[in-house]
């Protein structure tokens, strides 16, 4: 039985795919299990990205894959052709994801919808789907799958990201349904407003919009989500914690929004 709790060793042996480690949440969590001594394997698109993270720890520590998520025919190849010293993986953070755009639903890009779904659904489940067998047949493993507060509290112009991301809520916990009976974990990460690159992704690099998003208010940061993620990687076997959700104190929830006549 372990328990971490209050140990420095929370992340010794433990082997990390962590999906989109080149910037935000996922740069953060990779590299606060590798400081750890856990070792990761860190996917993304941007090569440089990887490569950089990868120079900061000892060889052995963090193993680059590129991976496009939008290819899901490459993911069960990069799984399985993993080197031996990073093939028992029995942590998954499945974080990669992203919001495009701010319109609402009839003005929507249909192209925008169809990124979003295959990457925070699509490709989410395929990594799940290559993953997931390895860690039923050790009985060990962690999966935290990065959903968002969009999942629980609709917004405008939220309508097919926060539907993307209600499902990793949802397919989070029919997972715990599933798994009942082995030691495999999942936990649904629920972060409300955070400053990442992920305003950037979603204005398409109009960097005024984005920051407009945190002007006058304290967002959360990348580590503090990563705290968060720790905390959950510390607890003891027998606990699984199912969904975590967390806000900045300046963002709460809208009244319902009502059209009147006149
Ligand atoms: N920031 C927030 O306010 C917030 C709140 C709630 C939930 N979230 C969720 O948290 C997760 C991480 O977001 P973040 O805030 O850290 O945003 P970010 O800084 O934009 O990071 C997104 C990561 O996803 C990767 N990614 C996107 N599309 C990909 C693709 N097709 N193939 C491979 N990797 C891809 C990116 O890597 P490459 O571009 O290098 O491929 C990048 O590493 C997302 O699922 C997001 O929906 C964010």
């Amino acid at each position: 039985m372990t328990d971490n709790r209050q140990s420095d060793q929370w992340a010794a042996g433990r082997i990390a795919f962590v999906t989109g480690a080149t910037s935000g949440f996922g740069a953060a969590f990779a590299r606060r299990i590798a400081r750890a001594g856990g070792k990761v394997i860190a996917t993304g698109r941007r090569v440089e990205r990887l490569e950089s993270l990868a120079a900061e720890f000892s060889p052995g520590s963090v193993l680059i894959r590129p991976l496009d998520l939008g290819d899901t025919s490459a993911i069960k190849g990069v799984v399985e052709e993993l080197p031996e010293a990073f093939a028992a993986i029995d942590l998954l953070f499945n974080n990669a994801g992203l919001a495009l755009g701010l319109g609402k639903a009839p003005d929507a890009s249909l192209a925008d919808w169809d990124e979003m779904i295959a990457t925070n659904i699509r490709a989410l489940v395929h990594v799940t789907h290559a993953i997931l067998p390895g860690m039923v047949a050790r009985n060990r493993g962690h999966i935290v799958n990065l959903s968002s507060v969009a999942a629980s509290y609709p917004y405008p112009g939220g309508n097919v990201y926060g539907a993307t991301k209600a499902f990793v809520r949802q397919f989070s916990l029919n997972l715990r349904a599933d798994l009942l009976g082995s030691a495999v974990k999942v936990s649904s990460v629920e972060p409300g407003m955070c400053e990442t690159e992920f305003s950037q992704v979603r204005f398409k690099g109009d960097n005024k919009a984005a920051e407009a998003v945190y002007a006058g208010m304290r967002p959360l940061s990348a580590d503090d989500v990563t705290d968060a993620v720790e905390a959950l990687l510390r607890l003891p076997d027998h606990l699984n914690v199912n969904t975590i959700e967390l806000m900045p104190v300046q963002q709460a929830f809208s009244p319902f929004a009502v059209s009147r006549d006149s």
